[in-house]
């Protein structure tokens, strides 16, 4: 990792002309200031997350900077720390449960390596057309699933986290749904979820279908409404066009690199990649069934070749003009992941700048932002 420019002129022309970029379109800090206040007045008439507090912080897979991810300890951290939203990603088990994983490989996040009952188990498949070798979701029945114990995913960079392995199972979503339920009752307000379907033509062709299964709890838990306090969201645009025939929960539409082609458009022979999706003929399309998109921040503020922010994109703009709200995903403090701008000496380990960081981002207009660590996101969105 190179020396970060975290201090000095650099840094600050790059947060300059985001910010006069934001002001030029209308979506700076003073007017994302405006807008927050606008749209948390609206919890009349409109759909619920009108009354979100702007920027949302929105906790990814819980507050996953300090807890093994996607697991009670993390989304309970998460909420005590005040995130507004918390994520959800969803796979199944062979008997049709809806888990709390990534991906449907669970040989990184879980101690399924270690147990010998399930040595057998381990195979090589393609998913989304990447050859992986591991153990999967799908080849458990949730009762065999819940033998397992969950486990940090980098502890190379978060080590600190590795005290906590072995403490949780994978929860279920309908468990989430229950804690939540609880803890909205016990706290006085309603506990926001986010949930991303994960390969959902994948497991659709292994007659697992997710979205049926997702609409089913949704509507046993009364989120199916459109002023339900929760997202949808996927990389998949045809997962919420279908959801959208199930129910009316808010969907997002997640957006990787711009040369990269949802993976549902490869199998039907679409040519659109996200380049095109991000033009106004295919925000158009997306604004036709969901309520918002996911970009990769880079698609909000692209870096350059030293991985520093350039000039923020028109997306932004782009989308608000037709009513899509954007959620840009992940920011997290550490240097490995934080722009070369932001980085503060060399262990990637390390902390780097990242109110420098949010700064810049919330800076373009954004209305959340996915991040590991929601309790500095709560603190750099105090400052919008
Ligand atoms: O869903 C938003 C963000 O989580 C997308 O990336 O790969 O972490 O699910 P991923
Ligand atoms: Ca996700």
């Amino acid at each position: 990792m190179t020396q970060g420019a975290s201090s000095g002129p650099a840094r600050r022309a790059v947060i300059g002309a985001a910010v006069a970029a934001g002001a030029a379109l209308g979506t700076g800090a003073g007017a994302g200031a405006a807008q927050a206040a606008a749209r948390t007045q609206g919890r009349g008439g409109g759909p619920g997350y009108r009354g979100l507090p702007v920027p949302t912080v929105i906790a990814h897979r819980g507050a996953s900077g300090y807890r093994p991810e996607h697991t009670l300890g993390s989304y309970r951290l998460a909420l005590d720390m005040g995130a507004h939203v918390i994520e959800q990603d969803l796979v199944p088990t062979r008997d049709g449960h809806l888990v709390c994983r990534h991906e449907n490989d669970i040989t990184g996040t879980t101690d399924v390596a270690d147990r010998p009952e399930f040595a057998s188990r381990r195979t090589t498949k393609s998913v989304d057309g990447t050859s992986l070798t591991g153990w999967f979701t799908e080849d458990f029945t949730l009762a065999e699933l819940k033998t397992l114990r969950a486990e940090e995913r980098i502890p190379a960079i978060r080590q600190e986290n590795t005290l906590y392995d072995g403490r949780w199972t994978v929860p279920t979503f309908e468990e989430v749904l229950r804690w939540a339920e609880r803890e909205g009752r016990r706290r006085g307000h309603p506990v926001w979820l986010h949930a991303e379907t994960k390969h959902p033509s994948y497991f659709r062709g292994l007659g697992l279908g997710l979205e049926e299964r997702l609409a089913r709890l949704l509507r046993r838990y009364g989120r199916h409404r459109a002023n339900s306090p929760v997202f949808l969201q996927s990389f998949e645009p045809s997962s919420m066009q279908r959801m959208a025939r199930l129910v009316a929960t808010p969907r997002v539409v997640l957006l990787s690199g711009p040369a990269s082609r949802p993976w549902d458009f490869v199998e039907a022979g679409d040519p659109r990649t996200v380049a095109d999706l991000v033009k106004p003929a295919g925000l158009d399309w997306i604004a036709s069934f969901a309520q918002g998109i996911g970009p990769t921040l880079d698609l909000v503020v692209p870096k350059d070749a030293a991985g520093r922010l350039t000039e923020p994109t028109t997306l932004v703009r782009d989308a608000h003009a037709r009513g899509l709200l954007l959620h840009p995903y992940t920011l997290r403090n550490e240097n490995a992941f934080l722009p070369a701008d932001f980085r503060r000496g060399t262990d990637p380990t390390a902390y780097g700048d990242a109110f420098g960081a949010y700064r810049a981002y919330f800076a373009t207009g954004i209305d959340g932002i996915f991040t590991d660590m929601p309790d500095t996101g709560l603190l750099a969105a105090e400052e919008v």
